[in-house]
């Protein structure tokens, strides 16, 4: 028999009706949440149409399109009725080592499969990282302006923020003398988002050495938000946060949302670039293998088209001449707009 004094007191009736569930959802709007604002707001009967500015989902614009090579894949896996079943919690083998070897590409050391967790979508993966370093008391450092699902998740979890500015003077960079001020014993990450959302900056080898360096003087891991990878335009290549592993400990998170311009595919990863293995300890895997667990994963036929996306079509080919009015050349003008008043 269930002994009534021992269960927590919100699973207890009382007076015979349900406890309320209405908890305070926390106050923090996103880009959909304001999207979809104005989108109720508008008026069905009026004929003109809406140009949306904000939205970073590239299969909008008629000129974007994935490969065909792609689709046809996921035709093929689809047929072939073997990826109708679950994959395992953390990704399948084939799809870990893919997104391995082309992340190590581009890093002095090589990641190895284990170092890969598939999620679904860039969106995930964030929730992951907040969720394996959340507990009681603890505070994360946001870019300003940041990505906003990373303050509404963090006040899902009980995360305190702490923000930091970009500044717009130096290409945005961090300020890293309020990291100086803002980090304390209680700090357990600082997040990057580069090539940048909202600002379109790409940040140099030398910045982010410097990051890596003063995170590493306050001990506190890199979140590095590499959703927008290789799309950088400007005078700076895109660096990965990966390549300054062996300063401080990061945690890359990307997807192929926008890179290979499927969003609604909800594919992206959660990598532990680390060579130090401060994530290679027992208790820390096992931890986040638990909460894979949970996930459960993106589609497993999706997850098998991974490597032909990563090796066989990386760069997207002759851009038609409306590229320019993508919102992907649009960021490096929100300076302009936000500064001229
Ligand atoms: C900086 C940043 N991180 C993460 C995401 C989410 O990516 P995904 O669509 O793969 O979940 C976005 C999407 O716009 C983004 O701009």
């Amino acid at each position: 028999m269930i002994d009534r004094k021992r269960l927590p007191m919100e699973n207890v009736k009382e007076n015979g009706t349900m406890k309320n569930y209405e908890v305070e959802t926390p106050k923090n709007i996103t880009i959909k949440g304001i999207l979809s604002l104005l989108m109720q707001s508008i008026d069905e009967k009026d004929d003109r149409s809406a140009i949306s500015l904000g939205m970073g989902d590239p299969s909008t614009y008629s000129c974007f399109h994935t490969t065909p090579i792609a689709q046809q894949a996921v035709v093929d896996a689809l047929q072939s009725d073997k990826f109708n079943g679950y994959s395992p919690t953390v990704g399948l083998p084939q799809t870990r080592r893919a997104i391995a070897d082309y992340l190590s590409r581009d890093l002095p050391y090589k990641l190895s499969s284990d170092d890969v967790f598939i999620t679904s979508g860039c969106t995930q993966a964030i929730d992951v990282a907040l969720a394996m370093l959340s507990h009681p008391g603890a505070n994360i450092l946001l870019p300003r302006p940041c990505f906003p699902i990373y303050e509404l998740c963090a006040a899902f979890r009980g995360l305190e923020v702490r923000h930091f500015d970009l500044l717009p003077e130096k290409g945005w960079e961090v300020d890293l003398d309020a990291i100086e001020v803002l980090a304390d014993q209680n700090t357990v990450a600082l997040v990057i988002i580069n090539p940048g959302n909202p600002c379109g900056n790409v940040y140099s080898y030398q910045h982010l050495k410097e990051i890596a360096e003063m995170a590493e003087k306050h001990k506190i891991l890199v979140i590095a938000d590499e959703v927008y990878g290789h799309l950088a335009f400007g005078n700076n290549p895109f660096v990965p946060m990966g390549v300054f592993g062996s300063i401080v400990p990061v945690l890359t998170l990307g997807s192929l949302s926008k890179r290979w311009i499927v969003p609604g595919w909800r594919l992206g990863w959660f990598v532990t670039t680390d060579p130090s293995g401060m994530f290679r300890k027992p208790k820390v895997v096992d931890r986040i293998k638990k909460y894979f667990d949970i996930l459960g994963g993106p589609a497993t036929f999706i997850q098998v088209c991974v490597f032909l996306f990563l090796f066989e079509y990386t760069v997207i080919p002759n851009p038609p001449p409306t590229f320019s009015f993508s919102s992907f050349h649009l960021f490096p003008l929100v300076q302009n707009f936000v500064f001229s008043g």
